[in-house]
């Protein structure tokens, strides 16, 4: 299952994104690249080393976190910080999985859950293009919106037709590993939220909630 989510960063969040960025020092994706993503990856991410980071950082990473949505849905328990990354004309990053492992030796995690946050969509082609067991899905969403997917899942950034698309992406490890437990608990947990307003009271609210509850627990890893 994939969920896109609407309205993550404010117009005016993404305005100062975007100039930040504007004239940022990219480089090489493939520089970034495991071995497999190395064959296909043909895109550009700000600079490692690029002082940018921090202050990017600060206005995305709160607004992804802390959203109602994206917490129902990942059970984050490590989250990377996010790769910035610019497709230009003709570029491309062809089918593959995501690393495992991710980070450096001393804070290590297990990708679970690939996360894109659209920064612009004034650009043609380009769409995230995601396998799934009902057929390949092709998302391309609103500057602002963020589509957040299991990291097992086979996927591609279809050519750049005309503009350039930026993007930021970012992996998480997730407190439920099995992506079909979390599947399950985010429709459970998107069911008790709505009897919790509308029958606050009643018996099944609390048991639903409980279950909800005793599942997060029966499942989490910490
Ligand atoms: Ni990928």
């Amino acid at each position: 299952m994939l969920l896109a989510i609407k309205n993550v960063l404010t117009e005016n969040q993404l305005q100062v994104i975007r100039k930040l960025l504007q004239n940022a020092d990219f480089v090489d994706g493939k520089l970034s690249a495991g071995k497999e993503a190395k064959q296909v990856k043909n895109n550009l991410e700000l600079a490692q080393q690029s002082p940018l980071h921090e202050q990017l950082n600060q206005m995305l990473m709160p607004s992804l976190l802390n959203h109602p949505e994206y917490q129902a849905f990942a059970f984050p328990l490590k989250v990377a910080t996010p790769f910035y990354a610019r497709y230009t004309q003709g570029m491309t990053y062809g089918f593959h999985v995501d690393d495992p492992i991710m980070g450096p030796m001393n804070g290590r995690y297990r990708s679970d859950i690939s996360t894109t946050v659209f920064l612009n969509d004034d650009y043609e082609g380009g769409e995230l293009a995601i396998k799934t067991s009902f057929g390949v899905q092709h998302i391309r969403l609103n500057a602002g919106d963020a589509v957040v997917y299991p990291s097992t899942s086979w996927h591609q950034v279809e050519p750049i037709v005309s503009g350039e698309r930026l993007v930021a992406v970012i992996w998480a490890q997730s407190m439920v590993k099995d992506p079909q437990k979390r599947e399950l608990l985010y429709e459970l947990g998107q069911a008790r939220d709505v009897l919790i307003d509308d029958r606050p009271k009643s018996e099944e609210t609390a048991h639903v909630s409980n279950v909800y509850a005793n599942l997060v627990r029966r499942w989490s890893e910490l």
